[in-house]
């Protein structure tokens, strides 16, 4: 089909409401799909651009428009022009805050290309949906508004695009027909914007001089105001830039898998989405991490076999030979694999009402992997507005940072720099599942690449046979006062009675020793077993009977312990005594302090503790003895 001309541009009149989403999409399958933010805040003129946009594309329903005419009248400020401004934050029905929040997805079509449009606010506490709203974008829109400049907010916007990885900017200088479309003005906010431009990494972007409000340069370019401006108009370069798709079919064969197809004995084949390169019957795939490889045999999509299949199409490849691999696994180029690595450095954007905690284990998602992730206390926050680097401790709702990141085990990726797909992952919450952080990955460490682990020749099971004895951790955890380590001592005594190999590691001791660089705050408490754990663990190692008495309030960090044993060697004890009742006892005196003020984040008091939710044992010191509470334990020890 010729190409129409850009001074007559067709633009269809597809109406489209959310659910016909799919229907939509369908009708303009062969057109390419370009998906941009844009990003101004509402002084920029942002609604007003987007709504003549979709004007332009015919994009409104007729209802909407009579209202909007209406509107338009009644709030008289457009001297009986239609306020395109109007149309986009009405149709989010957010109109009376005066502010667009959250991110809001349009779509339109013009005869060339079909867009989808994420139109996100540009408020400093924002930055989440801007983020959420730019992660899957191939192009940003910054708006800046020409009488203003190159703005504090702008360089927000610009770095944070830049960020997420986007590689086409638009600096859209709107308003020009405030400034008498004057040409000095627009090169000067271009030459400005230029230097900025350099320092964050951005080495090209397309300067655009428009009036949404007018419509100068939107659909058709040159305008008759701006005859000095030769570029294309917004819509034109909207319509014709490369997308992200066809430049990752360049890119070496990469595909996640999702699931393996084994619907019968005759038939394996591994389905996911190819997010680099292409593939096709005969080329040498690797499986990663394994490291297998393979010959692929067959490609097959819904519609049968293909001859190739490239980047951003779901497939399901069938290979030569039975090689392991399972969800989560990467099929590679055989010559040119991902690395897998258990550590990295990421930049990190916070996400959620609560903090980072340092140290807490949380799932982290890429691509079809998941995985347990702890993070460590971040090198450096980055100011969003003047790009400086702060020290942090942890990161809030909205902030940035630069952090490593530990994996409980290697996983496939790459810098987000060469592939959004294996280098963009998100934190979510292990206990209520909420996303709680979205980061992109920079490089692995090579420590993690360089540290192996040493095969050692005497085994954890001869450690523990020598000693007659099956190893295990008896982790008690309960409120101050509570009689864990009176409980625990006894059950040390007839252990060792019994002619058992014990260790009891109690918390006044241990805060004496390894860990007296700690407090009491969340963030200590949590490496506080952290430590303990790891020393438990080798403990058991050693083929030694564990016996631990800690508060250990939070069940995130006990499932942490309990996941670094093997199945069945972790015993979690929860000493269950009421509060009333151990502060009534108040053996050392810290209640009354911590009532009185004068003992801060004190268990109970100022500071939550975590009920185990399926202790393997649970001891109700109101109603037995000491005698009788290590007496049980053992029984279900040595049962
Ligand atoms: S944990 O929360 O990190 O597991 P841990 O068991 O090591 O605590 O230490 C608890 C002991 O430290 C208590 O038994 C008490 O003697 C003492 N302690 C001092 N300050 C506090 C506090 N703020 N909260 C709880 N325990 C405290």
């Amino acid at each position: 089909m010729a190409d129409a001309p850009v001074t007559d541009p067709v633009y269809q009149t597809d109406a489209l409401i959310a659910e016909d989403i799919d229907a939509y999409l369908a009708q303009h399958q062969n057109k390419t799909l370009l998906r941009f933010i844009t990003c101004g805040s509402v002084d920029d003129g942002k609604s007003t651009l987007i709504g003549r946009l979709l004007y332009d594309s015919k994009m409104i329903f007729e209802d909407q428009l009579a209202a909007l005419e209406a509107d338009s009248k009644r709030v008289g400020t457009q001297g009986g022009e239609i306020d395109f401004a109007l149309l986009v934050d009405g149709l989010t029905a957010e109109r009376e805050q005066g502010i667009t929040i959250d991110v809001a997805y349009r779509f339109f079509a013009t005869e060339k290309r079909k867009f989808i449009v994420a139109d996100t606010p540009g408020h400093e506490q924002y930055t989440r949906n801007m983020v959420t709203g730019a992660s899957t974008a191939d192009l940003a829109v910054i708006l800046i508004d020409a009488r203003k400049g190159v703005l504090t907010q702008t360089r927000r916007h610009s770095f944070l695009a830049h960020l997420v990885g986007i590689r086409h900017i638009v600096l859209a200088v709107n308003k020009m027909d405030l400034v008498g479309y004057d040409q000095a003005t627009f090169d000067a906010i271009v030459a400005d914007y230029r230097q900025f431009a350099a320092e964050i990494g951005i080495t090209a972007f397309t300067p655009i001089p428009i009036s949404g409000f007018k419509g100068d340069n939107i659909t058709t370019a040159p305008s008759a105001n701006t005859p000095w401006y030769t570029g294309p108009s917004l819509i034109h370069h909207l319509e014709t830039v490369e997308v992200d798709t066809t430049t990752a079919q360049g890119l070496a064969f990469r595909m996640p898998v999702q699931w393996v197809n084994r619907p019968n004995l005759d038939f394996r084949g591994f389905s996911g989405l190819i997010t680099s390169g292409s593939v096709k019957p005969g080329d040498a795939v690797r499986i990663v991490p394994s490291g297998k490889t393979s010959t692929v045999t067959r490609v097959i999509t819904m519609n049968g076999d293909l001859d190739e299949a490239v980047a951003g199409e779901a497939v399901t490849v069938c290979l030569a030979d039975e090689v392991d691999c399972s969800r989560g696994d990467v099929m590679a180029a055989a010559g040119d694999p991902p690395e897998s690595a258990d550590q990295f450095e990421a930049n990190l954007i916070w996400m959620s009402e609560q903090d980072l905690i340092p140290g807490r284990a949380y799932w982290l998602k890429l691509a079809t992997q998941t995985v347990s992730a702890t993070i460590h206390q971040p090198k450096y926050e980055i100011d969003v507005n003047s790009l400086e680097h702060l020290a942090a401790k942890t990161l809030k709702l909205n902030g940035i940072g630069v952090v490593e990141v530990t994996t409980d085990k290697p996983i496939t990726f790459e810098p987000y720099a060469a592939s959004k797909a294996l280098g963009g992952f998100i934190l979510i919450d292990k206990l209520t599942n909420a996303t709680v952080g979205a980061g992109t990955i920079n490089f692995s460490l090579r420590r993690a690449q360089n540290v192996h682990w040493q095969a050692l020749e005497i085994t954890r099971e001869q450690h523990a046979a020598m000693k007659n004895q099956q190893a295990c951790v008896l982790w008690f955890t309960g409120l101050s006062g509570s009689g864990k380590s009176t409980i625990a001592n006894m059950v040390e005594k007839k252990l060792h009675r019994m002619n058992r190999h014990t260790f009891l590691l109690d918390g006044d001791n241990v805060r004496h020793g390894l860990n007296k660089d700690l407090g009491f705050t969340e963030a200590d408490r949590i490496e506080n077993i952290r430590r303990v754990g790891e020393v438990a663990r080798l403990m058991a190692d050693a083929g030694l009977i564990v016996i631990t008495a800690f508060i250990s309030p939070f069940r995130a960090e006990r499932d942490m312990v309990r996941a670094m044993l093997p199945e069945g060697e972790f015993l979690e004890v929860h000493v269950d005594t009421p509060l009333a009742v151990a502060e009534a006892r108040d053996v050392k005196g810290l209640y009354k302090k911590a009532r009185a003020g004068q003992l801060k984040n004190f268990t109970g008091i100022d500071s939550p503790y975590e009920e185990p939710e399926s202790p393997e044992i649970r001891i109700d010191t109101t109603a037995m003895t000491v005698e009788q509470a290590a007496d049980l334990i053992i029984d279900r020890l040595i049962k």
